[in-house]
């Protein structure tokens, strides 16, 4: 066997259905690119029609397949109604990336309850959404599907000025872990890539110098991350050949920044 048609069986999506709710950002859409490479047809979803039509351009262009749809992920109808698009285009759906997301910095004394619940909103029930709408068509497929929820590494450390999304992605591993064990019998995986920290939109204001400083000292590996260096994990835990036995799973993609203590 070639090392090509080995890799293409570990980690070859050819025709399967993946589902990036949240394409439209800058970390999802990388992933987005890299499952269409990989050959799955992509369906890139999000509330930004501009950016959503901007990745799908540049999958076609690279040769992929891909369509964009809408989606306001804090609202479960909005969630139903992507599902039933999708099916009815494609007839499945193989894989879902729960990846929407937005995050607000301020101190916890003056954390506006409307900021609170707008990040548990979308962060968190949106992710919950995402999960329960998608599994149920998955568990109807022969075959299952897998499911890859956007965490961070705030999850597992707390980062201070960003409580509320702090919590969210806590309460995202959390779910994660219990959803495995849910899903499992319907042929259902569900794993969590945690980031670390890539400049995105979401995150510039966050993102002040004197912050930057910190993280990057923080960070064994001196850097940002690239959203291309996403792409490899993405592969390993959506693909139903290579990921067959990962569920459950919390994958840091984070320079060491998780490893790190002094
Ligand atoms: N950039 C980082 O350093 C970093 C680190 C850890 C985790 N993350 C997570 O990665 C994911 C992607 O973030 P990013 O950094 O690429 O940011 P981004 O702002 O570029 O992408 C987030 C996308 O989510 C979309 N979105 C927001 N609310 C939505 C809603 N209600 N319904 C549908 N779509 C909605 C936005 O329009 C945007 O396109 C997020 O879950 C984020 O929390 C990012």
């Amino acid at each position: 066997m070639s090392s090509a048609s080995f890799l293409q069986g570990l980690f070859g999506l050819d025709g399967q259905v993946a589902v990036v709710i949240g394409g439209t950002g800058v970390l999802c859409g990388a992933q987005a690119r890299g499952l269409a490479a990989a050959g799955a047809r992509v369906v890139v979803a999000g509330r930004d029609a501009e950016r959503g039509n901007a990745v799908v351009d540049a999958i076609r262009l690279a040769g992929g397949s891909a369509t964009f749809h809408t989606v306001d992920v804090a609202e479960r109808d909005s969630v139903e109604t992507l599902c039933a698009a999708v099916v009815a285009q494609h007839g499945r759906v193989d894989m879902l990336i729960n990846g929407a997301g937005i995050n607000f910095a301020s101190s916890y004394d003056e954390l506006p309850e409307a900021d609170w619940s707008r990040v548990l909103r979308i962060d968190l029930d949106g992710v919950h959404h995402g999960c329960q709408v998608f599994a149920r068509q998955m568990s109807c497929q022969p075959d299952g599907g897998a499911i890859l929820n956007i965490g961070s590494v705030t999850a597992h450390t707390p980062l201070s000025r960003v409580i509320a999304y702090s919590a969210a992605k806590a309460a995202v591993v959390n779910l994660t872990r219990n959803l495995a064990r849910e899903l499992a019998s319907a042929r259902v995986r569900v794993n969590a890539l945690c980031p670390g920290f890539f400049p995105a939109e979401q995150n510039r204001a966050i993102l002040a110098p004197e912050r930057v400083e910190k993280i990057l000292a923080g960070t064994p590996l001196g850097r940002f991350g690239e959203p291309d260096e996403l792409v490899g994990a993405t592969l390993l835990l959506l693909s139903r050949s290579a990921g067959s036995f990962i569920t459950g799973a919390i994958y840091y993609v984070d320079g060491g920044f998780t490893a790190m203590r002094l």
